[in-house]
């Protein structure tokens, strides 16, 4: 086999589809001389709102601030505590920190989302809200979460930054907590020129709340009816996404051709990503697990195959947690997953050729060692 570099995301690839359009939209937005909200943001929000399936979208800065504004306008605060999966990026835990509240790490299941189990174990009169991370674009159980703390006042906050698309039982992750929050982030599955976030809901209150928080609290030009951060996207950013989202759909359907060759060839090797019943993952990132993870990663690299671990450090295991004197957690498998997970490269811009590449090279590696039917 010939050496090929595969990078683990070609954001230029993508750039140059779409040059023309971008630079003609940079100079659209250039000539109206608005360049914060205005009509190309709320436009953009109106199309991501219906393509949710949600009654509101607010944009926001990032999907950061997304998470923290959320739980602000839910009236998270000081003193309440916030359940968290402890194998999410960290700025799941940060956004609950800036909400001034305390994060509680909880334990995953085998695929990674966190368990419906261990979010009932770490229940407290403290507990304010529960963060349900789609990881990887795959749906994790968010309608049984929020079916067994219906009759409490937990309020329910989807991650959904690596998720958008995805589905349960046909209906848009991020539709069905009290706020999904999106980032739409360079890395994302669906993103923009820079930073951008935004939030949907189907409360009218708090997509009101939210309006006011990400605009320094301000009411009007000069009432500020609480103190709060500057997180308002720009028009550039919404121009680009309002002519990027028809797009995703194309997208996300070419990256599940590629996660299904993969789960085809890969079958038996080792644990390849699972979809719950009834649902739709739009592999934002193509996990496996494998005891061979270092291993296999060399054996890629050398022959220009680039991967990623997502996460190799659970939160927990942040020297941020320590500083903030966070409560330890008992995450036995998100211990073991952080040392068997490989992100292998899935983008819609990948060719044939490169994904029968990146299989090839996955079956032979494990072949060669005779590791066919690894315990699974
Ligand atoms: C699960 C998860 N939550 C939140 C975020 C934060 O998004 P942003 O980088 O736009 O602030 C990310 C992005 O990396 C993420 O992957």
């Amino acid at each position: 086999m010939v050496n090929m570099q595969i990078p683990f995301v070609n954001l230029s690839r993508f750039y140059l589809k779409h040059k023309d359009q971008i630079l003609e939209l940079t100079d659209k937005i250039g000539q109206s001389g608005v360049y914060i909200l205005g009509d190309a943001v709320e436009e953009f929000e109106q199309d991501f709102a219906d393509f949710c399936g949600a009654g509101h979208a607010i944009s926001v800065g990032n999907g950061t601030d997304a998470l923290a504004l959320s739980l602000t306008a839910l009236d998270v605060e000081k003193g309440d505590e916030v359940i968290i999966p402890a194998n999410s990026f960290i700025s799941t835990a940060g956004a609950v920190i800036e909400a001034g509240a305390t994060p509680i790490c909880v334990d995953v299941e085998k695929d990674q989302n966190i368990s419906l189990e261990a979010i009932t174990n770490a229940i407290s009169k403290k507990t304010k809200a529960i963060i349900v991370v789609h990881l990887n674009g795959n749906p994790a159980q968010v309608d049984e979460i929020i079916n067994e703390f219906k009759d409490t006042n937990i309020r329910i906050v989807e991650d959904a930054a690596q998720s958008i698309g995805a589905e349960v039982k046909g209906k848009k992750i991020g539709s069905f907590g009290d706020c999904g929050c999106f980032s739409l982030h360079p890395l994302k599955n669906f993103h923009m020129f820079g930073d951008a976030g935004m939030i949907v809901t189907n409360s009218v209150e708090t997509a009101n709340k939210v309006k006011t928080l990400r605009n320094h609290g301000l009411i009007n030009r000069d009432t500020c009816e609480v103190f709060s951060r500057n997180s308002r996207l720009d028009a550039l950013q919404a121009s680009y996404g309002k002519y990027l989202l028809p797009y995703l759909d194309e997208w996300t359907n070419r990256v599940i051709e590629i996660a299904e060759y993969y789960n085809d060839q890969f079958s038996g090797y080792f644990y390849t990503p699972k979809t719950r019943p009834f649902t739709k993952s739009v592999f934002h990132n193509y996990v496996i697990q494998t005891s061979q993870r270092n291993e296999l990663s060399d054996f890629l690299k050398q022959r220009g195959i680039e991967t990623k671990v997502h996460y190799p450090i659970p939160i927990c295991h942040q020297p941020a947690w320590k500083k903030h004197s966070l409560p330890p957690a008992l995450i036995p498998v998100v211990e073991r997953q952080k040392d068997e997970i490989l992100s292998l490269p899935i983008y819609a811009e990948l060719t044939d050729t490169e994904i029968e590449y990146i299989a090839k090279n996955v079956v032979k590696f494990f072949n060669e060692r005779n590791l066919y039917r690894e315990a699974i």
